[in-house]
This record gives C-alpha cells, structure tokens and sequence, in this order.
C-alpha cells in the first residue's frame, strides 16, 4: 500500500509549482479547499507534499476533525483494473467561507481562479464527474473549461473534437476549451480562431507505464502555465502539445515530483 496526497487542484498546483520555479515566472499560487483541523498529521502532510510555494493560508481548516478527503484505489495485479473508493466527512466549502477566503487573497486583478468563481478574474473549470450538478452552470461563466473523458463520454460524445465543437455552442464565455482522451492524447478549441487542433499523447510503451492517476491534472497544469505564463509566446498548438507531453510523460512516474526538470529544455528561462 502506498499514500499520498492527491486533489485535482493540489496536484495541477505541485506541477504548476515545478514549472514557475524552473522559469521563474510571477505567478503566486494559493489553493483554497477544505482541510482536517490545522495541527493534524494529515493536514501537515498535504502541506509539506505541495511544497512551500504553494500558500495555504486561505484554505479552510475543519476543527476536531482528522482525516482528509480520501480515495482509497484497488488495483488488481491479475487484471490491471482499478476500483476507487472515495471517502470524505469534511463538510462541503460554503459559499461564504469561499469569499471569506477570496478577500484573503487581496486584490485579484490579474488573477485565474481554477475551478472557483469571481467576476473580473479569469475562470478555470474541470468538469470530471458527470454525476455532480451544475457543472454545466459553472462552465458557462469560466474562461477556460476542461472536459474529461469521463465527463464527455457520460454525455454521449464518441471523441474530444465532437465534444468540444458541441459544447462550444453552450459556453458564451469560453476563450480556451479542452478535452483530454487518455492515451489518444488531448483536443483543443479556441475563442476567436474557432479552430480544433488535437495533440496525440506520447507514445508510452505499456511496460512503461507506472502511475496515471492525476494525468488529467498534470495537463491542467501544463495548459495553465501556458495560459498564463507563455500566453503570446506560444502558439496554441504549442500550448496544447507542451501539456498533452507534460501529461504523457507523468505517467511514467509515480507521483508528480520532477516532473518539472523533465520537460524544462522545451521551456525558455526568463
Ligand atoms: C500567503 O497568503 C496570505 C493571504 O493572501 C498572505 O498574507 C501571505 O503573505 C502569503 N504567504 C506567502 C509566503 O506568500
């Protein structure tokens, strides 16, 4: 048995933290989400594996109470399958402990929330579970929306570029929309080009591959670096191929650490 730490967020924000540090790009990086009590093991934990770039001092911490969202994943030698339990009894962020912790984080002009919502700062959405509502609400105020391939199928699309060309035509806001599709790789479509580019994934031998779990959210992270740090240095094919590679070579590791140092030669120091 191993454990770790784990989070859609959390895990974009250990990446993303990678990629800064290495280009030494201005970007602050803040996670809000909510945590066991401050003093427990399992909230030191999840602190010290996100390192300490990303600030923590927003997230909302439930007292007495010990244990972190947790994902327990059987993984069956003789099939390969995997079986994931999630178990939580931390009560859900409300909506006035959010913005408590949004005026924390000061000004946010010139700020890109993933997944949390604010007019006047740019949007990020992933939208995984198909079973959670309102994602479609969500997505139809953010800037950038990622679909997985959870999500897409769930709705019925057969491919990345079916479900992105559809969803297009929901979401007035949109200006980068994205869907990963596992070893095929990932699509992209942008606002105004309204233009699909896709981006095969690496080919990763099968011997090779070791731990895909937060696949999706190294490309999130990859994607919003690009975004944000390199958003007129880069083309978008190049956004879109520098995060499907990102992706691709994190599931040949456990884990995300170095991550980083992997894929610094595609990037240009500052
Ligand atoms: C972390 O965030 C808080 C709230 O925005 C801020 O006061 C603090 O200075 C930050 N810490 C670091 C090390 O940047």
């Amino acid at each position: 048995m191993s454990r770790r730490r784990g989070g859609n967020c959390p895990n974009s924000l250990e990446v993303m933290q990678q990629l800064v540090d290495l280009t030494q790009s201005k970007l602050s990086l803040d996670l809000i989400c909510v945590l066991p009590e401050r003093e427990s093991m399992s909230t030191r934990f999840i602190t010290q594996t996100l390192g300490s770039d990303v600030n923590c001092s927003c997230c909302i911490y439930r007292q007495h109470l010990v244990d972190p969202a947790s994902c327990y994943v059987f993984k069956s030698r003789e099939t390969g399958s995997r079986t994931i339990v999630n178990y939580n009894e931390l009560p859900e962020m409300t909506f006035d402990e959010f913005k408590s912790s949004v005026e924390k984080l000061g000004s946010i002009e010139d700020t890109c929330f993933h997944f949390e919502i604010k007019p006047s700062a740019l949007i990020s959405v992933e939208l995984e579970n198909p079973h959670r509502l309102g994602l479609e609400n969500l997505a139809a105020e953010a800037d950038f929306v990622f679909y997985a391939k959870s999500w897409a199928q769930a709705f019925g699309y057969s491919s990345m570029e079916k479900c992105l060309e559809a969803q297009i035509t929901v979401l007035p806001k949109a200006k980068y929309l994205c869907c990963t599709w596992g070893d095929k790789g990932a699509a992209l479509l942008t606002r105004p080009e309204n233009a699909c580019i896709s981006m095969p994934a690496l080919a990763i031998p099968n011997a090779e591959v070791v731990d895909p779990i937060g696949a999706g959210d190294t490309f999130v992270a990859g994607m919003l670096f690009g975004i944000l740090c390199y958003r007129d240095d880069w083309d978008q094919t190049r956004k879109l191929q520098f995060a499907t590679e990102l992706a691709s070579l994190k599931v040949r590791q456990e884990g995300f650490q170095g991550l980083g140092s992997v894929v610094g030669h595609r990037i240009e120091r500052r």
